[in-house]
């Protein structure tokens, strides 16, 4: 139950504007960077250990309070569909052999959130593909997380991005430092301190910069929590780097419009582990990763590491 501390806790944060409580999953991209997999899977069905790599990210999503996901789906994307539903032949099956471990671990992926889907007929870019929750979002805060973009569950970033968001009714992006060859595979933000050592206030943003033209170190990463006026935005948006229409592009006019109502963009500053598992040598580093970390499975996993690694050398 409730206590009253909670209580006024809630009504703060009323005061404050609606609550966050819709994810956003874009998963409509082809996923060229890890042909032929794939080619008939979708990216964020990928396995990481055990798992598939959406699945980390609804229960990361869950885990910051937000129960209703909505993810954008497209082409060859069913198994995501299947994956959040019910499996009768297989519950029967594991049922019968008394094998309630494996019982619980697929029943968990089935109510974990309330799922909901939109096809994104035409896969026109990340922007596009928020824009295609407009509908679903309404006028509310909501998370964007992208679906092939693993976060640590032991360095929680979304639920403080939620904070900032509340306190300051804008959007909020992650950033990360990236080493200055690397800034180019990213969004990359201009920034100005706030006073608060993890958040900083976005001044402009620029996608995939050229080497040298990076305004900063800071890439941003697949978490956002965005004001409903990026819609506006993205409806003006025109095709962008790649002929893709970009979400940085509709969060750079944000940017600009720091002084108008739902306008301005902050960013926190995530320091801990990050995967992307969109790209095939980060994919093998988070299955082997993860895996040494598992208390099943990473004790035998260290060991033949340890001595893989001894007869390379
Ligand atoms: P990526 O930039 O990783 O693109 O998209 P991609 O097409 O999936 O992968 P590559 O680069 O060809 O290998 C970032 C996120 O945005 C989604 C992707 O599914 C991924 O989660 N996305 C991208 C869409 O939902 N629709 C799009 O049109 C593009």
């Amino acid at each position: 139950m409730a206590t009253a501390s909670d209580l006024t806790e809630l009504q703060q944060r009323r005061a404050l504007g609606p609550l966050v409580t819709k994810a956003v999953i874009p998963a409509a991209g082809l996923g060229t960077r890890f042909l032929p997999a794939t080619k008939a899977t979708p990216k964020e069905m990928l396995p990481v250990v055990d798992k598939p790599a959406i699945q980390y990210v609804v229960e990361e999503a869950v885990s910051a309070g937000l129960d209703d996901i909505l993810v954008i789906t497209g082409r060859n994307k069913r198994s995501l569909e299947d994956h959040f539903d019910r499996a009768w032949e297989l519950e029967a099956a594991l049922e019968a052999k008394g094998d309630t471990h494996r019982l619980a671990r697929i029943r968990k992926s089935q109510v974990l959130a309330d799922m909901y889907y939109v096809r994104q007929g035409d896969p026109r870019g990340l922007g596009h593909a928020v824009l295609c929750a407009a509908n679903h979002i309404g006028s509310n805060p909501f998370a964007v997380l992208l679906g092939d973009d693993l976060i640590d569950e032991r360095d929680p970033l979304l639920g403080r991005m939620i904070d900032v968001q509340r306190h300051t009714q804008a959007s909020v992006v992650a950033l990360m430092e990236v080493p200055p060859e690397q800034v180019h595979l990213y969004g990359c933000a201009a920034v100005e301190p706030t006073g608060q050592h993890d958040v900083v206030r976005v001044t402009g943003m620029v996608e995939k910069p050229d080497v040298g033209e990076a305004p900063s170190n800071l890439a941003v990463i697949g978490r956002y929590v965005l004001h409903w006026r990026v819609f506006d935005f993205l409806r003006e948006t025109e095709p962008g780097r790649g002929g893709e229409i970009q979400l940085t592009d509709a969060l750079q006019g944000l940017a600009q419009q720091h002084r108008t109502p739902g306008g301005g963009v902050y960013g926190v500053v995530f320091r801990g582990r990050r995967y992307d598992t969109g790209d095939r040598l980060d994919y093998l580093k988070a299955v082997v990763q993860l895996a040494c970390e598992r208390a099943d499975l990473g004790p035998d996993m260290r060991t033949w590491l340890r001595g893989y690694v001894a007869d390379m050398t």
